[in-house]
């Protein structure tokens, strides 16, 4: 079956919950596809693809954010974290410890 879509390729997949309980969430999904422009990690080797999600299922820590591939989730989110998390993870592809609260098991 061919499909008439196509996805421009990306190295991390990050989905951030816009959710009723992530008050801040919107505000932030825009914040942080603007950032992803702004420093140019839309494209290349180590593009960031970011979407947003209805709720992640942990609404008390909330905004929350999941990073895949690894599986990263980030709770407890605001600008600031977010930018410290583009540098962090995004450029030196260390996930940030200080609001990790998941990690995925390798597969
Ligand atoms: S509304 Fe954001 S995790 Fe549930």
């Amino acid at each position: 079956m061919d499909f008439d879509v196509s996805i421009q390729p990306y190295h991390y997949h990050a989905v951030l919950c816009a959710g009723k309980n992530c008050t801040e969430g919107m505000k932030l999904v825009k914040y942080l596809k603007q950032r992803i422009q702004d420093e140019g990690l839309q494209e290349g080797e180590f593009a960031v693809r970011v979407n947003r999600a209805g709720c992640l299922g942990v609404c008390s820590q909330g905004p929350i954010m999941v990073v895949y591939p690894q599986g990263i989730w980030y709770a407890g989110l605001n600008e600031a974290v977010i930018d410290q998390i583009i540098e962090s993870h995004f450029r030196q592809h260390t996930p940030l410890a200080s609001h990790c609260f998941h990690r995925q098991a390798a597969i």
